[in-house]
């Protein structure tokens, strides 16, 4: 008779899971989502996918994510480099309801894009790739222990005017509507509608999207969320519609799927995304 199996020699979401769903956004291979909680529908194979779920282990904000007992989890997962000089930071925080974050290397200063927990990974890894220049927020709830690591490194924090109450400690303020270039050479595209003061960053061919704009792996198609927009949709929608003017070829959002594709299927994929939200690009 063989070994039976049990839960514990498995990779499991327990019933701690607040359904934030930063392991299934980043890892649709391996997670789904299910009607109380997240799970695996399949056990990882192989080192890179078995890597794959300690990294989802390590975003999940409340340790949902449990490995098979005993099994000991390799070092550098996070920051894990998406593509050259771009990170993901894993560490999500709870307070930010299991946002990513980002980080940018350049030769003239790193940049955070929203902020992870606190942890000593993530220090040491910007301790040894030249510390951190600037953070940026792209809206009040996704910024996490941010203030934090920009004390630490001594950084500058921007976030928009009408966002300054979820970071008190901001040292620049973007304010009005219009593009404004920030940290060098990244465009500051304010968003409003998820929340009033919510902004995008466009760097290079990259776009940060905070929670405004999102990949679903599921329907393979650019997405807004209705239901968690907290200031308001008419606005947001009309933000969304001004993102047309802009060339991406990869969106990072805060809460949501990734995507990287040539600029012309995305700028495809966002013309798709305001007809169905009947909202006519401008
Ligand atoms: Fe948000």
């Amino acid at each position: 008779m063989g070994k039976s199996t049990t839960d514990t020699d498995l990779w499991r979401i327990d019933e701690r899971c607040i359904q934030c769903g930063a392991a299934q956004t980043a890892f649709p291979d391996l997670v789904a989502e299910g009607k109380d909680r997240y799970f695996f529908h399949r056990q990882p194979e192989g080192a890179a996918d078995i890597a794959d779920a300690w990294r989802a282990a390590l975003l999940c904000p409340v340790s949902a994510v449990r490995a098979p007992e005993g099994l000991a989890m390799p070092a550098g997962l996070f920051p894990q480099e998406l593509a050259p000089d771009l990170f993901r930071l894993g560490y999500n925080a709870r307070a930010s309801w299991g946002a990513h974050s980002y980080l940018l290397r350049r030769p003239q200063g790193n940049v955070m894009i929203d902020g992870p927990r606190w942890t000593r990974q993530i220090v040491e890894w910007l301790e040894a790739n030249g510390g951190l220049s600037d953070v940026l927020l792209t809206h009040k709830d996704d910024v996490g222990d941010s203030g934090r690591y920009a004390k630490h490194f001594g950084a500058r924090v921007w976030i928009h005017g009408d966002d300054r109450d979820g970071a008190t400690f901001a040292s620049d303020l973007i304010e009005g509507e219009k593009p404004v270039s920030v940290a060098g050479d990244i465009l500051a595209i304010p968003v409003p509608g998820h929340t009033r003061g919510s902004v995008m960053f466009l760097a290079g061919s990259l776009l940060f999207s905070g929670d405004s704009l999102a990949w679903d792996h599921d329907d393979k198609q650019l997405v807004a969320f209705r239901s968690v927009c907290w200031y308001d949709w008419p606005t947001q929608l009309r933000s969304l519609a001004r993102l047309a003017a802009y060339r991406f070829d990869r969106v990072l959002p805060g809460h949501g799927g990734t995507v990287d594709d040539t600029a012309e299927a995305l700028q495809g994929a966002l013309a798709d995304m305001l007809k169905r939200y009947h909202v006519q690009a401008v």
